[in-house]
């Protein structure tokens, strides 16, 4: 479905006007829309299910600036301020774990029954600085605040140690990371039950704590993607050749949140789905079955789709798309100029990797229910042009929102930028320079070290 073009070599952001985007994207035989004029993106979403105030999102971005105890900090505060003050109308809180042994930094957000109430601060307060701002951009919708809750699986660390908390074994994601099969477990049938209750809980939680809705993390190789792509755990109801077994923890804990929710005003259940890894048969994700492929592995959507359509047979009704698993190859997730230090430039264009997985998120939305609200990720890489593509997108009907990380590190008034002066400030622009992952890898809290030095250098 989707052919890996091998003639399209590496080359870094040099574009000065839309016009030369728009060439290289021809010169490559991308067909990416790309407006001059972003006036769509003000464009509410009022569906029966939810109203959302445009069409710009701020994606979730761990900061792991939380204090030990899992509560936000002021480094918190001033990050999700930042956001509130930029104009995005959906606000996407980043992975948060739902028990301190799952974190995959000592400084991640933990959500606790004893720090509930801090959260319930930040919520208040981010979504009184929100409204303001999206009443003086002119929008008479009230921001969204999902929650992201995270089980970090074979990312996991404890006391700032690897300690991978698998659904199987595999060497290659192993090495990435530098730990060996006897550094951690794989985790049993027994403790993914223990773990499904706990999110349940958690997810619960998160509405006393002020959100709209709450994420049920399903991508970059975490615990449950992990999970989508376990045909080699044998002898589980977890795991093997069946979707219907390798997915049952999200749907295991999707249902019981919606028959507590369903009936309720309003709280949102939603997942953000990686529904491509690349990782070749058997080990990956929305990828073709067929041996001895090589990565980034044919593109495969069957079960990412059949999964998508059982979610809204359960009633949901908004998610989030991305792709890759970034502690292994980047580029997927996060096309960019400069990898993270000892990595390497992959051997496509970044063009083509951006376009990838914004076209299987719009194949996703073409052949499923048009009611399902689908945010997009995966465009910060267009720089100033970033509102042109996602105007584009959004006029073709291929995303319903589009979702910024890196740039909201970079510049959290991105979306304000687009609503004023119709384009993204180049000198606030993230560069794609991969020093925020570097950040996530060193295990030191992340940010923007070019646009937000500030953060980066505090103390
Ligand atoms: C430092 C860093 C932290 C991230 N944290 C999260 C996270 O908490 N949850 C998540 O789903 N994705 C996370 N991501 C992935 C981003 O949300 C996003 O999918 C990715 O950066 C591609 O989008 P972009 O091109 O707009 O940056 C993170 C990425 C980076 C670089």
């Amino acid at each position: 479905m989707f052919v890996h073009p091998s003639s399209h070599v590496f080359k870094p952001f040099k574009y000065k006007t839309l016009e030369d985007l728009r060439n290289e994207l021809k010169r490559l035989s991308i067909p990416l829309p790309i407006n001059a004029n972003t006036e769509n993106l003000r464009e509410a979403i009022q569906s029966k299910h939810i109203n959302i105030p445009n069409r710009l999102s701020i994606q979730p971005m761990e900061g792991f600036d939380a204090k030990l105890n899992g509560s936000p900090s002021e480094l918190t505060y001033r990050r999700y301020t930042r956001y509130a003050k930029g104009g995005a109308g959906l606000i996407w809180f980043e992975a948060t774990a739902i028990s301190e042994d799952c974190r995959s930094n000592d400084h991640q957000l933990i959500l606790t029954e004893e720090n509930v109430n801090n959260f319930k601060e930040l919520t208040s307060l981010t979504r009184t600085q929100a409204n303001q701002t999206l009443e003086s951009l002119g929008f008479k919708n009230r921001c969204r605040l999902i929650l992201q809750l995270n089980h970090s699986g074979r990312y996991s660390k404890r006391n700032g140690k690897k300690n991978p908390i698998r659904a199987y074994h595999n060497d290659e994601l192993d090495n990435a990371i530098s730990v060996k099969r006897e550094d951690g477990i794989i985790i049993s049938d027994e403790e993914l039950k223990e773990i499904r209750d706990i999110w349940v809980n958690k997810a619960i939680l998160a509405k006393d704590a002020g959100f709209d809705g709450v994420d049920i993390k399903a991508c970059h190789g975490y615990l449950i993607s992990e999970l989508l792509s376990a045909h080699n755990r044998k002898n589980s109801e977890y795991g093997g050749s069946s979707l219907e077994n390798r997915s049952k923890l999200l749907i295991e804990i999707i249902t019981k949140l919606q028959n507590k929710f369903r009936k309720d005003s309003g709280f949102k259940v939603t997942s953000r789905i990686g529904a491509y890894d690349g990782i070749p048969y058997p080990n990956g994700f929305g990828v073709k079955s067929i041996a001895n492929q090589t990565f980034p592995a044919s593109v495969d959507l069957e079960e990412p789709i059949e999964l998508i359509n059982k979610l809204y047979e359960l009633d949901v009704k908004l998610l989030n798309i991305t792709a890759g698993n970034p502690h292994y190859k980047g580029y997927i997730t996060r096309p960019y100029d400069i990898p993270v230090k000892g990595g390497r430039l992959p051997k496509e264009h970044p063009l083509f990797s951006a376009y990838r997985i914004i076209y299987l998120t719009s194949v996703i939305k073409s052949l499923i229910s048009q009611d399902m609200i689908i945010v997009g990720s995966g465009y910060t890489y267009f720089r100033q042009f970033a509102g042109n593509l996602a105007s584009g997108l959004i006029q073709r009907g291929m995303v319903d929102i589009c979702g910024f990380g890196r740039m909201s590190f970079a510049n959290p008034e991105f979306a304000k930028q687009i609503f004023q002066g119709k384009t993204i400030d180049k000198a606030k622009a993230c560069i794609s320079c991969s020093k925020c992952s570097q950040f996530m890898r060193e295990g030191k809290s992340t940010g923007c070290a070019v646009r937000d030095p500030e953060y980066i250098n505090r103390e």
